[in-house]
């Protein structure tokens, strides 16, 4: 299904699901602005998607460690106009979060791209999308939905995240602006490179169609796939005697 003339900003486009995601759009007929926090990955990906699809695909280059969101808001103004879509995917995971107290500069890495900047990029164009309608997009984790060792700071960053959205959910009910948040299982991408994982992985460009797909629908969280449901939901049943023996 093609919508041109709809117009999205995709934070965490350079790579991974942000990057499926952002060909999707283009795919369907969107202009895009891209974020991340490398232009040697955005110039290219933007290129290869304004030429194959021919939309106008604008990119900016922000590390969202030292995210400037008055920057960001004028660099989108100026170059996209309004944002129909806000897709919020960008995030980073440490596999060594063992259970080990993580040195204070990663957990605080872990909270800023996780929650602290998405949050932030979303209350900064919360007035104008809840003006226009359209749609809020964030990624978040199976990580978040049961407390565990392997994975502490992160889970509870995208728990946060996730707390945020069911906020903007409440918040937005009454407008046009519809809100998305998935739960995502494991996907195929660099953050998963050369784990043994104990499930299968979606890939990146399945997570993306079902993305795309969903614009208009009032979801709210959602897993993805969605027979992540029946696992958390056991995991989450679990009796604490039995959880605090997990390894995993
Ligand atoms: N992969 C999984 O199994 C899995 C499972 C559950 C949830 N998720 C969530 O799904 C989302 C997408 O993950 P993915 O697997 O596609 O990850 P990915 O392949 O590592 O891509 C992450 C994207 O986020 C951007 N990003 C990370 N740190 C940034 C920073 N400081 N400043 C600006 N951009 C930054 C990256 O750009 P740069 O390279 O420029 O930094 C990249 O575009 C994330 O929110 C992740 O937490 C993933």
């Amino acid at each position: 299904m093609t919508s041109p003339g709809l117009k999205s900003l995709v934070v965490g486009a350079s790579a991974g699901l942000g990057r499926a995601v952002a060909e999707a759009l283009a795919e369907a007929g969107h202009d895009l602005f891209l974020v991340a926090s490398d232009r040697r990955d955005l110039d290219p990906v933007a290129r290869d998607l304004s030429l194959r699809f021919g939309r106008s695909v604008h990119w900016l280059e922000v590390d969202l460690l030292a995210l400037d969101l008055d920057a960001l808001r004028s660099r989108v103004a100026e170059t996209l106009g309004r944002v129909d879509n806000l897709f919020l995917l960008a995030g980073q995971a440490f596999m060594a979060e063992d259970g080990e107290p993580l040195p204070d500069a990663k957990a605080e890495r872990l909270v800023e791209v996780n929650l602290t900047a998405p949050l932030r990029i979303a209350n900064a164009f919360l007035a104008e999308m809840m003006a226009g309608g359209g749609n809020m997009v964030g990624a978040g984790s199976v990580a978040a939905v049961r407390g565990r060792s392997n994975n502490m700071v992160y889970g509870a960053a995208k728990r946060g995240l996730e707390s945020y959205f069911e906020a903007l959910r409440h918040r937005l009910g009454a407008t046009g602006c519809r809100i998305q948040f998935y739960r995502l299982g494991y996907l195929r991408t660099r953050m998963t490179a050369g784990q043994k994982l104990p499930f299968p992985a979606m890939t990146p460009e399945a997570a993306a169609a079902a993305m795309v797909a969903n614009l208009g629908k009032d979801l709210g969280t959602v897993y993805l796939p969605a027979w992540w449901a029946v696992i958390m939901g056991i995991i989450a049943a679990l009796p604490w005697p039995v959880f605090r023996r997990l390894k995993i």
